[in-house]
């Protein structure tokens, strides 16, 4: 299952993601924006980060003007390894050495065609293990001590 989210700047291009998503017979789970109308990234970046975090959606797929405020938002949650990707290269290495699990878009920086072509790739690549599963694992160390840090007690 993969998750999609927009703000009212990535409405259109997430339209055609869904469009290729489902001609290839993939179980979508769509958080939102549901309309061009304005609103605020960090709303939809939430609901695809749980469901990707929580196990229930294997990716995300997150879009709005720049894609930069997506994965801020989407990092915050522990567990999401959100990327923007804005070329084939980068979206075919963060699956094998970061194995993000969240691709962000910008729709206003990356056209429609190079746009379907990072989300196929990004969809399509395997994660290598190996010694990336060590970095990866220290990430999730990080999150462990990071969350320690903001505790109540400790502020
Ligand atoms: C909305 O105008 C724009 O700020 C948003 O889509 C995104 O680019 C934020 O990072």
């Amino acid at each position: 299952m993969i998750a999609l989210g927009c703000d009212h700047g990535g409405y259109n291009l997430l339209g055609e993601i869904r469009g290729m998503l489902r001609e290839k017979g993939l179980e979508l789970r769509d958080f939102g924006a549901f309309s061009e109308e304005s609103c605020d990234y960090p709303d939809f970046a939430l609901g695809v980060a749980r469901a990707v975090a929580s196990g229930e959606c294997e990716y995300g797929i997150l879009v709005c003007g720049t894609g930069i405020g997506m994965s801020i938002a989407a990092n915050k949650v522990p567990g999401v390894r959100a990327a923007l990707c804005g070329d084939c290269f980068s979206a075919e290495m963060t699956r094998r050495h970061n194995d993000a699990n969240v691709l962000c878009l910008g729709a206003r920086v990356t056209g429609a065609g190079l746009a379907l072509k990072i989300a196929e790739i990004f969809l399509e690549t395997a994660f290598e293990g190996g010694r990336h599963a060590r970095r990866v694992a220290k990430i999730a160390d990080m999150e462990v001590h990071l969350l320690g840090e903001v505790r109540p007690e400790n502020v």
